[in-house]
């Protein structure tokens, strides 16, 4: 599992040799850091998928060629600057080109960093078997932040990290560069991730102490080549616990004075430090509120000692106070939208996917269209804190993508949320398991939230199609099983956890497993009950005029639709009204009939999982098929489990009898 799509292993003869008519010679500069890092990396994939090492040049052409380099590093490339301009800095092109009397393959860009995503991606096409005449790509992200998030602690510990401890070995930093690093930065340069921030969100102020910024600085050093820049987590109270000073108050000179000064300091050991994230008066995390200040006031205090050197600041939304609200998932919208326009130019404000938390289904968070004048990022999780940590298999592609799709309708149709976006961020699945991910099918979402960081557009489908080919084999018979039951996977742990829009059922705290009984302790929203609010009569919260009035939040369009008892989709019919057990589905079954069926489908669907899984014995390697094989095992009883648990709890409050067909829970 370690090589995770970069396997690069042997392809069929017929087809290595093919590909070898177009790939003999690499001729690419080799001058900087990232010339080198791409040069290396077409050769490691050329020698391990076409079993032979090509000839390697720097200038001259002996075809079949394939050519690397940007107008200002070759000049093969150098009369190409016109059609290559317009790509952006990080864009690319390939395609076939006449040049001395050869046909060769062009991999050009703007900047070294674009030629090396050009690699990857004509690496890509080899892997996944696909045609290389006629080829012509033009590529260039559509978002400008591609980002990482790591929850992870100076202590080695990983909030929601289901993947072993963190990759960071802070103790032997700066001066072990464990090989692994540039290994890591080789993954995420192949999705096109630009930045990462090393640390947890529940930042501790030392990571911006002098020791902590110098290993900082060697990751970045590693990561530099693979245009992967460094961010870390902000505590607000740094100038307090790191500076002596008796505040952190945004308005205070001295706390301005020490801002600016650590941000001086930062940028000397990173010239290219990407800024800050911050986590403020959240949870209770320090910020400005503590000192009568605004969001904005907090944000525009850091962003104001980055911006000469070029950094941002991205404050989140999450903010979930100490009060219990009427309804949690209104709190960040209405803390924020009165803000729009009160941040300096380097603020993004970072708002994760849905109003609750990373829930298996959500809406798309109302903040996203209500902000016009604020640059937005928004943050998914791919570790799956609510979706069964490692061991379940649930493909996330098709949640991100159907956050990136939702149609927020601010401006007449077609207002996408990938539309209305500056960066993407992606609390991250990583650690020091040798999977790096906890798990081989987790590799998956980090792929997949990769790609479609670069294209928001690109379908989830077509990411899953091309991951398993890259990383089990190209082989159709093994792709296309594998897609199916990948695209299942989301729907099936909606369904056994929280199907109908339900949300937030887990157990509490580590929330792995069942527990829509909780209820108690020391707040409200911290219990199951406060979110399904099932009674003998019906199940759901309320949002809509007559309750909480989260609906409010989203534009008129698309609050009419989940205000509507007939209109609100299916899916999230849970999340937006409360509905009587008898209330007529799609289906036609009434409600709670609907709602145990989807609980027994999702134990079914897996089951179809394994079976599929099964199917695949001898075409997938041993050693992997047995630990897919083992986890699924392990889902499907678990699925059943959240089954059982949540039929025989619903039932309790409903009173009503299984419906005709269905199992009492044991
Ligand atoms: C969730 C998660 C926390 C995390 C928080 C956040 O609530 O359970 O561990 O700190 O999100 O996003 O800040």
């Amino acid at each position: 599992g370690y090589a995770l799509w970069m396997r690069y292993a042997p392809l069929q003869p017929a087809l290595a040799a093919d590909y070898r008519t177009h790939l003999g010679e690499v001729v690419s500069p080799d001058q900087t850091p990232t010339q080198r890092a791409a040069r290396e990396e077409l050769v490691r994939g050329l020698s391990g998928l076409l079993g032979r090492a090509p000839r390697m040049n720097t200038a001259a052409i002996a075809a079949p060629a394939v050519v690397l380099g940007t107008p200002q590093s070759s000049v093969l490339i150098a009369p190409l600057r016109k059609e290559i301009e317009a790509l952006g800095d990080e864009g690319y092109l390939l395609r076939h080109a006449h040049i001395d009397g050869h046909t060769v393959l062009l991999v050009a860009a703007p900047q070294d960093i674009g030629v090396l995503y050009g690699v990857f991606h004509l690496l890509r096409l080899l892997q996944t078997g696909a045609s290389l005449d006629a080829l012509e790509v033009r590529e260039s992200p559509r978002l400008r932040l591609r980002l990482l998030n790591h929850w992870d602690n100076l202590d080695g510990y990983v909030e929601r990290g289901y993947a072993g401890r963190s990759l960071w070995d802070w103790q032997t930093l700066p001066e072990w560069r464990d090989p692994r690093y540039t290994d890591y930065a080789r993954a995420n340069a192949s999705l096109g991730i630009n930045g990462t921030v090393l640390n947890n969100v529940n930042a501790s102020a030392q990571s911006l102490a002098p020791d902590y910024l110098a290993k900082a600085a060697a990751l970045a050093d590693i990561f530099r080549p693979y245009g992967i820049r460094v961010y870390l987590s902000a505590r607000f109270s740094a100038p307090i616990e790191l500076g002596g000073l008796t505040t952190a108050d945004p308005l205070d000179p001295a706390v301005q004075r020490w801002w600016r000064d650590k941000a001086d300091e930062i940028y000397t050991r990173i010239p290219d430090f990407g800024g800050f994230l911050v986590k403020a008066n959240s949870e209770g995390q320090p910020g400005p509120q503590d000192y009568g200040r605004s969001h904005a006031d907090g944000a525009n205090l850091l962003a104001a000692a980055l911006a000469p050197h070029g950094g941002v600041v991205m404050w989140r939304a999450f903010v979930y106070a100490h009060d219990v609200p009427a309804d949690r998932a209104t709190q960040a919208y209405t803390e924020f939208v009165g803000l729009d326009g009160a941040f300096l130019p380097n603020v993004i404000v970072q708002v994760k996917n849905g109003p609750i938390d990373f829930q298996p289904r959500e809406p798309f968070h109302p903040l996203f269209g209500a902000m016009p004048r604020t640059p937005l990022m928004m943050e998914v999780q791919i570790t799956k804190e609510y979706l069964g940590f490692a061991t379940h298999l649930v493909y996330l592609g098709p949640l991100y993508e159907e956050a990136l799709q939702s149609d927020t309708r601010v401006r007449g149709e077609g207002a996408t949320v990938a539309q209305l976006l500056t960066g993407i961020a992606g609390v991250a699945n990583i650690g020091n398991d040798r999977t790096w991910s906890g798990s081989h099918f987790d590799q998956a979402n980090w792929y997949a939230f990769g790609r479609l960081a670069w294209n928001p557009r690109h379908p989830s489908r077509d990411i899953a199609a091309d991951w398993a080919a890259m990383t089990f084999t190209p082989s159709p018979e093994v792709v296309q099983p594998i897609v199916e039951m990948m695209m299942d996977s989301r729907e099936a742990a909606v369904n056994y956890m929280t199907p109908l829009g339900l949300h937030h059922l887990m157990a509490r705290g580590h929330h792995y497993g069942p527990g829509p009984w909780v209820d108690g302790g020391p707040r409200a929203d911290w219990t199951s009950v406060y979110y399904h609010r099932a009674d003998r009569h019906g199940i759901g919260f309320d949002r809509t005029a007559h309750g909480s009035n989260a609906v409010g939040q989203y534009s008129p369009e698309v609050a009419a639709e989940y205000e509507d008892l007939a209109r609100a989709p299916e899916p999230l019919l849970l999340w937006f009204h409360h509905v009587p057990w008898d209330h007529r589905m799609a289906s036609g079954r009434p409600l709670w009939d609907e709602l145990v069926g989807r609980y027994t489908q999702g134990v079914r669907q897996v089951q179809g999982m394994q079976a599929t899984w099964a199917g695949l014995q001898g075409r997938v390697d041993a050693q992997r098929h047995v630990q897919v094989a083992a986890f699924l095992s392990l889902q499907r009883r678990e699925a059943q489990w959240w089954r059982d648990a949540s039929v025989a709890y619903f039932q309790s409050v409903s009173g009503r009898p299984l419906p005709a067909g269905e199992t009492a829970p044991p």
